[in-house]
């Protein structure tokens, strides 16, 4: 059996701060919102948060632009805020996970200030500067590097040109984030997840890319690069090694085998890795075109497969349908056309991705099953990603409806509406009126609504939660994928010794044959038929 550690035991509830609860009335969720909010997390049984940035930021990317690592943005609060979130969340059993982004900073940060000052300062090496540069593009698009004037050089940034690469060859740059990271461990945080911590370790030939369009793709020559695990290695003997931390990091381009030499104990750098190949599957970006590919289940049960057998016994996987750069999973994979097939499907895809084996993540309102925003023009969108895709398809001869449609269908900031507590006026989020707007399904899909039915989809992952933490079997036992080939059922088992779990789901609005012995222990419908009804959903254990 895998050595037993509390971060795999647990289970992490994600809060974008932004979004979650505004407790002074600026439209602008906070640090205190999340405060006074916790024992909502503890009643839903997670013992984990992961906050995203809350750091100081001009908010270029939502605070993946950091300016201070060691002070807090004004639009959340004060460190004492800070302080009063992660005591109180201690003394309720739950653990903090903060942000780090570290591949960049924001350009407003001093160390960027005083390296772009002049060739010749004591920063002057601690971001990427070249007198030429290369067809990189950004991943907010444009080139991947920005003149700089007072340099006469050009500095790399992998995001928005608010966000330079920080210059990890650089024994100076590392110690620093070092220390920062051990202020934040001195504090009594519980860990990180970090920000594209797969890309820090640059070629540094930095050669072309192939082509996607009018750049070049750098993503071989900065995903998992040519020291990587030698600077993960340092961090973890530096930091990590010196606290009982979580530490996922953020895992673009990682497959099984690099996932394996991340998270294997033995190699000492990460606990786990958020491999982004279930995600892709079938989504629409600017690299492909913006084609629309067809979901097929079997090419999905397959990579969950690849992964669970791949890291099994060695690595750690993480499990998780959405985030705050992903759609609402409902909407992407449910059925969202009536409201019994919404309540329905957004269970079943918590059974399925739930009772793997890895940490299950939840990111907030997901537990209620809020769909994607029906956002009715490019003014309505926030997310610098959004704004930039905006451009590139008006650029590529879109009409406005067209581009409105895959944005809609892919958008970041469809995870980022404001939290709905209740049916109310800005949806008991703020008393004023939010900085994005509403999803358009909130008088109905909200916390209030959703405590007071017994079937709801959020007292169905409370119990899902309750299960999983009750077993052993579900958290550490071997995982077999059966009925690979089925197009409609995803189907597996969970294995400890003579105890055994079938978790089963249909994945579809067709009902189907299928019969098992054992007791049901959980299920989206009342009662359980020879057959499986439309995204039926049930864990089994068998006898
Ligand atoms: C990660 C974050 C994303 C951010 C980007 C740049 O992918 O999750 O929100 O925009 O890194 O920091
Ligand atoms: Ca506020």
């Amino acid at each position: 059996m895998n050595e037993r550690k509390w971060w795999k035991e647990g289970c992490v509830y994600q809060i974008y701060p932004r979004s979650f609860a505004d407790s002074n009335g600026d439209g602008i969720g906070d640090l205190k919102g999340i405060t006074d909010h916790l024992e909502y997390v503890k009643k839903l049984g997670c013992d984990i948060i992961w906050l995203n940035p809350c750091y100081k930021s001009p908010n270029d990317d939502n605070g993946y632009d950091i300016s201070s690592y060691t002070e807090i943005m004004d639009d959340f609060g004060t460190m004492e805020d800070f302080d009063a979130l992660l005591s109180k969340a201690h003394s309720l059993g739950i653990k903090v996970i903060m942000d780090l982004v570290v591949n960049h900073t924001s350009d407003e940060h001093e160390w960027f200030i005083t390296s772009s000052s002049s060739r010749d300062n004591d920063k002057a090496d601690w971001y990427i500067w070249r007198e030429k540069k290369n067809n990189w593009g950004a991943c907010f698009g444009g080139s991947a590097w920005e003149w700089n004037e007072k340099r006469g050089e050009y500095y790399l940034h992998s995001f928005s040109r608010k966000q330079p690469d920080l210059n990890w060859e650089n024994v100076d740059v590392r110690n620093a984030v070092y220390e920062m990271m051990r202020y934040w461990g001195d504090k009594g945080i519980d860990g990180f997840r970090m920000d594209v911590i797969t890309m820090i370790s640059k070629d540094q030939n930095f050669p072309d890319g192939v082509k996607t369009g009018e750049y070049g793709d750098s993503s071989p020559y900065t995903n998992n690069g040519p020291r990587i695990h030698e600077f993960l290695k340092e961090m973890n003997r530096e930091v990590i090694s010196r606290y009982d931390w979580l530490t996922v990091g953020e895992g673009a381009g990682a497959r099984v085998e690099d996932t394996l030499l991340y998270t294997d104990p033995e190699r000492k750098e990460l606990n786990m890795i958020f491999s982004f190949e279930h995600m892709n599957y079938n989504k629409p970006s600017g690299e492909n075109g913006w084609i629309e590919a067809p979901f097929s289940l079997p090419g999905y049960k397959k990579i969950y497969k690849k992964w669970q057998e791949g890291l099994s016994g060695r690595g750690w996987n993480t499990l998780y349908l959405e985030n705050h750069d992903q759609t609402r999973s409902v909407s992407r994979y449910g059925d969202t056309s009536t409201p019994e097939l919404w309540k329905k499907s957004a269970k079943a895809l918590a059974v399925m991705y739930f009772l793997m084996e890895g940490t299950p993540y939840i990111y907030m309102g997901q537990e209620l099953g809020v769909t994607n925003t029906d956002f009715q023009d490019i003014t309505e969108f926030r997310d610098i990603a959004a704004l930039n895709d905006w451009k590139e398809l008006k650029k590529s001869g879109r009409s406005d409806e067209e581009a409105l449609h895959l944005l809609r269908l892919v958008s970041r900031d469809n995870s980022r509406t404001p939290f709905p507590w209740n049916g109310g006026e800005n949806g008991g989020f703020s008393t004023h009126s939010p900085w994005i707007r509403m999803n358009q399904d909130y008088g109905l899909i909200n916390v209030e609504e959703e405590e007071k039915d017994p079937s709801s989809v959020l007292n169905f992952y409370r119990k899902l939660i309750a299960l999983r933490k009750e077993s052993d079997t579900l958290i550490y036992g071997d995982f077999t994928l059966l009925e690979e080939d089925d197009e409609d059922l995803f189907i597996y088992q969970r294995t400890m010794g003579d105890e055994k779990y079938r978790i089963i789901v249909n994945m579809s609005g067709k009902e189907r044959e299928y019969q098992c012995k054992g007791k049901v222990v959980l299920s989206n419908y009342s009662d359980c038929l020879p057959y499986l009804r439309a995204w039926e959903a049930k864990v089994i254990k068998e006898e």
